[in-house]
């Protein structure tokens, strides 16, 4: 008599709910946690990449002398000036130069003695009644406008106001070498 063997399977039918329940729990456990780890992550991203976002804050108002001190613009007057951005995480100083001179309308103006062309100094040329630029000998009037050479618009006029008898005036960077006169920061 041919006696048939029952193979039985190791794995009974209970133990097939039980683990699907484990694995149903397991998926369950790990959708939580990853949607824990993606909820701390936003945080921590925006921390991270903040710099690249951020702007660099403007500049504040600084005064560089009293009003005296500009009655007689036969010349312009150099001033330095001191100045703090904050720039993502960094806060960076810096020092500038600024030249009070003779508006083109008659009035006081500040112009930043940074080229508009690829950012050299500028320099007042005593004798030669014009500011130079050493780099590529680009030259500007008094009053900044553009006279001669690469720089494609006159040099940046700064905006001022007078508080209490000092002039104050507020810094600004502008791009370069562009025909109009466009505020980075
Ligand atoms: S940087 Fe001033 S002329 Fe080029």
């Amino acid at each position: 008599m041919e006696q048939q063997e029952k193979i039985q399977s190791p794995v009974s039918n209970e133990d097939v709910i039980v683990i699907n329940r484990r694995s149903f729990f397991g998926v369950l456990l790990g959708i939580g946690t990853a949607g824990m780890g993606a909820l701390l992550a936003v945080p921590v991203l925006r921390y991270v990449l903040y710099p690249l976002y951020a702007k660099s804050s403007k500049s504040t108002w600084t005064a560089i002398g009293a009003m005296d001190e500009f009655s007689d613009l036969s010349k312009p007057i150099l001033k330095p000036l001191d100045l703090k951005q904050v720039d993502g995480w960094r806060e960076v100083d810096s020092s500038q130069t600024v030249y009070v001179t003779k508006g083109a309308n008659g009035g006081l103006a500040v112009l930043s003695s940074i080229c508009p062309h690829m950012g050299c100094t500028v320099a007042w040329r005593e004798g030669g009644d014009e500011f130079v630029c050493p780099c590529h000998g680009g030259r500007f009037a008094p009053d900044g406008k553009r006279v001669f050479g690469p720089p494609p618009r006159g040099m940046d006029t700064l905006p001022h106001k007078i508080v209490d008898g000092k002039l104050m005036v507020k810094f600004e960077y502008f791009r370069e070498n562009v025909p109009n006169q466009e505020v980075l920061s």
